[in-house]
């Protein structure tokens, strides 16, 4: 697998859970994978194997010489492979910092990308898949089969987290990518007179997965399909919608190290030391007359934040003013919802927002909060929702994506989570509404929910098995050409 992020080395978001769990999960079952990613500043060398000399790739005229590094993911015989260059990696920040990103992104993952090629030859060791992730390593599928004899060549499989990140740049980059103007064409590379990594990873790959049968049916169409629905739709035999699992072994709260007290299903009323643990930790008043209501997140659009804070519309100032709940919101992400998080935090009592990552708080929102608002425009898959479900904290999410796969709207027969119809600002308000109602009003319903919840199993196992059958389809699919 050739990524820009795993746990615990480096992660902005779900990828970096996704990745290591997928590869730990293949290992168990007796594969041999290995992991190729940048060693950013961040990542400590003085754990890992430096390997004698450096690992040389080829872009066009110019060479690229990069330390490489040998650790393993934990708990597993998952080696990884850390790319070393001082130029591209040697710097805070995986994409960028400030909300703004790095202007050399295409060049920094097309070195990483080609370095997946170049990799296994030196080592002697030939994988007959290569699994890349998102659009940074997009161009992995089209290395792979360029001038040369495909049957030689790994069959690759394209995973798409997010179809709203495509690695799109003006057409006059091309010589980043180390292609020559004449492969252009066959590429797949062009779109709308822009290059676009995602496109060519979708039209190279021999099998595209996604992480949602909702969400792989979603972006085939013109609504979640990003200007792209109309070249997956032409690989729809190709494309697989796998739901992400869930680590348990990191996120239960039987055993999360993070939380004071751990609590069961059985032991639920626990919980409600984790509230007031949070609540003192936050500086809100300690209490359990009113629900909490937490959320982790990117502060991006995606996650809803437009319909949660636009100034004169955003539901979050109206909530926080007619409705007894308090409010703890984790996130970094685009300046202008930080600002106006930090805005309402000083306006609103009720609301506490701490801009950060913190992957401790993270875990400690999920046992403490009693809800977790998840108001996406779209989730390719979404992990909060799942993590939420284990720790009894009852969703509240729109009808979207993995969203819509994972959670089960309550009525009087049972349900598992509040679910809108999708993201504005009434549908949030409403359901938060009911949320309250369900708090005051139906103490057993609540209990009822969270059960339901805390039944519910993500298994990595299973999405695993699902992966092995896309690879099995990648190398068939490679064979044949
Ligand atoms: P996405 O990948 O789109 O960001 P997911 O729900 O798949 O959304 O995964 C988000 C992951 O990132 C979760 O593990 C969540 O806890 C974590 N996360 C997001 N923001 C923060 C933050 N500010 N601090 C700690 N963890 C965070
Ligand atoms: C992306 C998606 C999220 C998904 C994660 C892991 O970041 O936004 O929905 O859970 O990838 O696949």
């Amino acid at each position: 697998m050739v990524t820009t992020e795993a746990v615990p080395f480096a992660k902005s978001g779900g990828l970096a859970d996704a990745v290591t769990a997928l590869a730990q999960e293949l290992d168990r079952a007796g594969h041999d994978v290995r992991l190729l990613m940048p060693r950013y500043y961040g990542i400590r060398r003085d754990q890992l194997f430096r390997f004698p000399s450096p690992l040389r790739v080829q872009i066009g005229e110019e060479h690229y010489e990069s330390a490489v590094y040998e650790g393993r993911l934990p708990d597993s015989e998952v080696v990884v492979y850390f790319l070393d260059h001082e130029e591209l990696f040697g710097r805070d920040g995986i994409y960028g910092v400030g909300g703004e990103a790095f202007d050399d992104n295409l060049h920094r993952f097309t070195v990483l990308s080609h370095a997946a090629l170049t990799i296994g030859p030196r080592l002697g060791w030939e994988p007959e898949i290569i699994h890349s992730h998102d659009w940074p390593t997009a161009l992995v599928p089209m290395l792979a089969r360029r001038g040369q004899s495909s049957a030689h060549q790994p069959a690759t499989v394209l995973t798409v987290h997010n179809l709203g990140y495509q690695g799109s740049y003006p057409v006059g980059m091309l010589p980043k990518t180390g292609l020559s103007w004449s492969e252009l064409p066959e590429s797949g590379l062009l779109h709308h007179d822009e290059l676009n990594m995602l496109k060519a990873g979708i039209l190279n790959a021999d099998m595209v997965t996604t992480v949602s049968p909702t969400y792989a049916a979603e972006i085939q169409t013109p609504l979640h399909g990003f200007s792209l629905d109309q070249v997956l739709t032409s690989r729809s035999e190709r494309l697989a919608g796998i739901l992400n699992g869930v680590d348990y072994s990191l996120w239960n709260p039987e055993r999360d190290h993070h939380l004071d007290v751990n609590y069961t299903a059985e032991t639920v009323a626990l919980k409600e030391r984790s509230k007031s643990a949070l609540q003192t930790e936050l500086g809100l008043p300690v209490t359990n007359d009113v629900p909490l209501i937490g959320t982790v997140s990117r502060l991006v659009s995606q996650k809803g934040f437009a319909e949660l804070l636009a100034p004169g519309y955003g539901a979050l100032p109206t909530v926080l003013t007619e409705m007894p709940i308090q409010v703890v919101v984790l996130g970094t992400g685009e300046p202008e919802y930080e600002y106006q998080l930090r805005r309402l935090s000083d306006r609103f009592p009720n609301l506490t927002a701490i801009i950060g990552f913190d992957d401790g708080l993270a875990h400690r929102i999920e046992a403490g909060a009693d809800f977790f608002l998840m108001p996406s425009r779209y989730e390719p898959c979404g992990l909060n929702q799942l993590y939420s479900l284990r720790y009894g904290t009852i969703p509240i999410v729109t009808r979207t994506g993995g969203l819509a796969d994972t959670v089960r709207d309550v009525t009087p027969e049972g349900g598992t989570g509040i679910v809108l119809g999708h993201a504005c600002p009434s549908e949030i308000i409403n359901g938060i509404r009911r949320a309250v109602t369900m708090w005051k009003e139906s103490p057993n319903q609540i209990a009822a929910v969270r059960r339901a919840g805390m039944k519910e199993r993500y298994a990595w196992e299973s999405a695993a098995g699902h992966y092995l059958e896309a690879y099995a389809r990648a190398i068939s699919y490679r064979a044949s050409v």
